[in-house]
């Protein structure tokens, strides 16, 4: 019979659980909209919570993490606020090219780990992801670059007003990124807000679903929770069937 821990992978049962390849989702919007809000949610409903990586079918991966290491220059600009977060290019495109090329061919991959208060990558931190059924790319700019945008099955734009975003991005930053007010709000003013309007905005165009208010929007996190539901079980049917006569025919060996 099938086994209830199974994996629900495409080729889970012929090549192992490092051959599936899982749903892609992207999910961008601009800063604190609650990009990582909607993804807990939908990982919530999904029962993924408090599982550990053997059972776990939903992971999710922020880009963030994949904040180029800057130069002894750029880093003095940093501690100025000089310097620009919100451009494509302070992104290592390239390894978030090759991580989600990796994750699609089912391979396990390492994350960078990332601090904002030093701006920089944490030395000798890496975050394993294994092989999911479903893994989740959050960031503001994940829909920029069309060889990255291209690799998602399901795009998801968190449309949040920008007065809501900034009275949440305030106290975060303060808080939690060791900011003070005015630094905060300068480079909401040089960086922030106009990258959004020139690189992140023009990105939601490319999104399947538009997500406003963000995770306050409960039907319309219920409604992607129930596609990717049905995702995992037309999948988990895929495997089942052709098993069916397989370990029969062991059975009779
Ligand atoms: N950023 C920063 N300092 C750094 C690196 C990034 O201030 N050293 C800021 C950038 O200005 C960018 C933001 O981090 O605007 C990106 O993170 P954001 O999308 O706000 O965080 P999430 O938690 O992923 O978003 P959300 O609140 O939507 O979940």
């Amino acid at each position: 019979g099938t086994s209830r821990k199974m994996s629900f992978g495409f080729n889970g049962k012929m090549n192992g659980v490092e051959g599936k390849t899982p749903f892609l989702i992207g999910v961008s919007g601009g800063t604190a909209s609650g990009k990582s809000t909607v993804c807990k949610r939908i990982m919530e409903k999904l029962g993924q919570v408090d599982k550990d990586h053997t059972e776990r079918q939903v992971v999710c991966i922020s880009q963030d993490s994949f904040y180029r290491d800057l130069t002894p220059a750029e880093k003095l600009k940093a501690e100025k606020g000089q310097y620009n977060f919100d451009h494509p290019d302070a992104f290592n495109n390239d390894l978030i090219l090759q991580t989600l090329r990796d994750i699609l061919a089912g391979r396990k991959c390492e994350i960078p780990a990332y601090d904002y208060r030093t701006n920089s990558l944490i030395k000798d931190k890496v975050t394993t992801i294994y092989p999911a059924d479903v893994v989740l790319f959050e960031g503001i700019l994940v829909f920029y670059f069309p060889n990255i945008r291209d690799l998602f099955h399901m795009k998801l734009f968190v449309d949040t007003d920008s007065d809501t975003r900034l009275a949440r991005r305030v106290p975060r930053d303060i808080n939690e990124r060791g900011r003070d007010l005015d630094y905060v709000l300068n480079q909401y003013m040089n960086f922030v807000k106009p990258a959004f309007e020139e690189f992140c905005l023009p990105t939601k165009k490319f999104a399947d679903v538009i997500i406003p208010r963000g995770a306050d929007n409960t039907v319309a996190i219920d409604l992607i929770v129930q596609h990717i539901r049905d995702f995992l079980s037309n999948r988990c049917r895929v495997v089942v069937e052709p098993e069916s006569p397989i370990s029969r025919s062991d059975e009779t060996l």
